[in-house]
């Protein structure tokens, strides 16, 4: 795979799996812009990435702002010319019961994983279709998206809307040969998780016992995902979601055991 003079727009790539979705993207040879909301992760980024010899070019923008995106699609345009990839991988964080949830968390958690990808692809693809077709979205969703979870609310929808968007941009921009996807990733270990404020380890330990594969992913997990979506081997993929969970949503190890399977069928 290589993505010489390829353009591609990562959202959030200042920290976390954006970031590593970056350097998976700069080791192929494209150039990355971050788009990211925090100055000092998104300049960090670009210092990160030109280190490990490759072109980046930050460009601060809330994604839940249309105007700002607009402005950001326009300022990726005039320095390049050209967007042939984009990946919406902008999230925060948020973990409170429905009866717990403030209308403010709600609203932001929706704004940034939601109606951000409707923004950036609204009129990134905009510019795809102007200059004659062909790109590629991948959306970065979540287990969430298919698995409700506790305390996971906005979060959950606002992936499980996702889904609903790449479905929908598909059908649109299939066209045009612009193909949308999302990639589903279960825990992966990126600084932001290892904040016990956001998930205590006992939560993670106990969330492990449940993953087939014995680990959490990492961001490379992801990003190998991404470049395979956004390569050419990918060009008669579009409107999928993909799970990289580390077998997760196969199924429920804690009832599959050794002593489950006699207590079910009692051998
Ligand atoms: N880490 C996980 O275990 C995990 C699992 C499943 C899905 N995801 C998804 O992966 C994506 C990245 O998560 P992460 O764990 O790397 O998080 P992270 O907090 O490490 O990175 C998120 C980045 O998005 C940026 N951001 C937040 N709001 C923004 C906005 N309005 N506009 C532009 N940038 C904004 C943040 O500044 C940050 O740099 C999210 O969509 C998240 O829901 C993460």
């Amino acid at each position: 795979m290589d993505f010489s003079q390829q353009v591609v727009v990562i959202t959030g790539a200042g920290n976390g799996i954006g970031l590593g979705i970056a350097h998976a993207f700069i080791e192929k040879n494209a150039r990355v812009v971050v788009a990211e909301i925090n100055a000092n992760s998104g300049n960090r980024a670009v210092q990160e990435l030109e280190a490990a010899g490759g072109e980046a070019f930050f460009v601060q923008v809330d994604v839940a702002d249309e105007p700002q995106v607009e402005r950001m699609v326009q300022a990726v345009l005039e320095k390049y010319g050209r967007i042939d990839i984009l990946v919406n991988n902008a999230g925060v964080v948020g973990h409170h019961l429905i009866t717990e949830l403030d209308r403010e968390e709600w609203d932001r958690q929706l704004a940034v994983q939601l109606t951000g990808p409707f923004l950036t692809s609204k009129h990134i693809a905009r510019h795809m279709i102007a200059r004659g077709g062909q790109g590629k979205i991948v959306n970065i969703s979540s287990v969430s998206a298919v698995m409700g979870r506790v305390k996971g609310g906005s979060h959950c929808v606002s992936k499980g809307g996702l889904t609903m968007l790449t479905k929908v941009l598909a059908m649109e921009l299939g066209q045009y040969q612009i193909n949308v996807n999302a990639v589903a990733p279960g825990l992966i270990d990126v600084p932001a998780q290892r904040n016990e404020d956001n998930l205590s380890s006992e939560y993670q330990n106990r969330y492990l016992k449940e993953v087939p594969l014995e680990r959490m992913g990492t961001p490379e997990d992801i990003a190998q995902m991404v470049l395979f979506l956004s390569s050419p081997e990918a060009n008669w993929i579009t409107g999928q979601l993909f799970l990289v969970d580390g077998g997760l949503m196969a199924g429920h190890l804690s009832f599959q055991g050794v002593h489950d399977f006699a207590m079910l069928y009692g051998h």
